[in-house]
């Protein structure tokens, strides 16, 4: 098992020496989608780092660069290799696996799924059981790639257990990363029980933020969020039960 900790900020700065490594430079490529008008700072993996390629958005509150915002609108876009084995992926909202907000995203029967997990151990993450709050503004799947846009809200500082940490906004960098597997998880009716391996591909980075990313629309942005996808999951089997006495 590995601890990063106080290193993080070491490891950051490292990182911003050799991100040619890793697939993705720091500074954003401004993205406005076209059916929404919501304006992006993206970042993209390439096709050589993550089979068919990655991209992360963020969309921030105006006043997201002066003061921490504890939201944001996301873009997440991931790819399939085929149709029915296609994969998951996943997000770092403190760019380590460990001690970070997660979020798993998968597609299954045109509809996209997610989930927030959380671990201490580079093992399976389990599920965030704090605050977060995924609501879906749009979402499309086709046989190479699946988009997701999305409003989190309590997303940008967590607490599991003893473990905590947060994303600054006005910092005007994130520490972001990303996850993707082709293998598609098990029981994807479900997305807080899905069975799910190791990603196949992953990294760390920073992510500089530009002007363009807190904007004075965000509210009416964050407004068309209003799709929650919780998947069906059958009912506990942890419930009371009855002593046959
Ligand atoms: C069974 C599930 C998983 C296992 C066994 C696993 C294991 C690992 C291991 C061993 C590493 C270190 C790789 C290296 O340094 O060579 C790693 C890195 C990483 N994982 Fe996972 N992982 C799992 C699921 C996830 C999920 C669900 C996410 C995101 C939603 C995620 C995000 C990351 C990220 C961003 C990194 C790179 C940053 C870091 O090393 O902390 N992982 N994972």
């Amino acid at each position: 098992m590995k601890s990063f900790g106080n290193l993080l900020t070491a490891l950051f700065g490292a990182l911003t020496l050799s991100q040619r490594c890793l697939g993705q430079t720091s500074t954003p490529v401004v993205y406005e989608d076209p059916d929404t008008g919501i304006v992006f700072d993206t970042w993209s993996a390439s096709e050589e780092v993550t089979s068919g390629g990655l991209t992360i958005g963020f969309a921030l509150p105006s006043t997201a660069l002066k003061t921490d915002a504890t939201e944001y609108i996301g873009y997440l876009q991931c790819s399939s290799t085929n149709t029915t084995d296609n994969g998951w992926c996943g997000l770092s909202l403190g760019g380590t696996m460990t001690d970070s907000l997660l979020i798993i995203a998968y597609p299954y029967n045109n509809t996209i799924y997610t989930s927030f997990r959380y671990t201490t151990e580079y093992s399976k993450p389990t599920v965030y059981t704090g605050n977060a709050t995924l609501t879906q503004i749009s979402s499309t799947v086709n046989s190479t790639h699946y988009t997701l846009i999305y409003r989190c809200q309590n997303c940008l500082s967590w607490t599991e257990g003893s473990s905590s940490g947060s994303a600054s906004t006005s910092a005007g960098t994130l520490g972001l990363g990303w996850a993707q597997s082709i293998a598609a998880p098990s029981n994807r009716n479900c997305p807080d029980n899905i069975g799910f391996r190791e990603h196949s591909s992953e990294s760390i980075f920073v992510a500089d933020l530009s002007s363009e990313v807190a904007n004075p629309s965000y509210s009416e942005w964050a407004a068309l969020a209003t799709k929650t996808v919780t998947g069906k999951c059958a009912a506990s089997t942890s419930a009371a039960v009855p002593r046959s006495t």
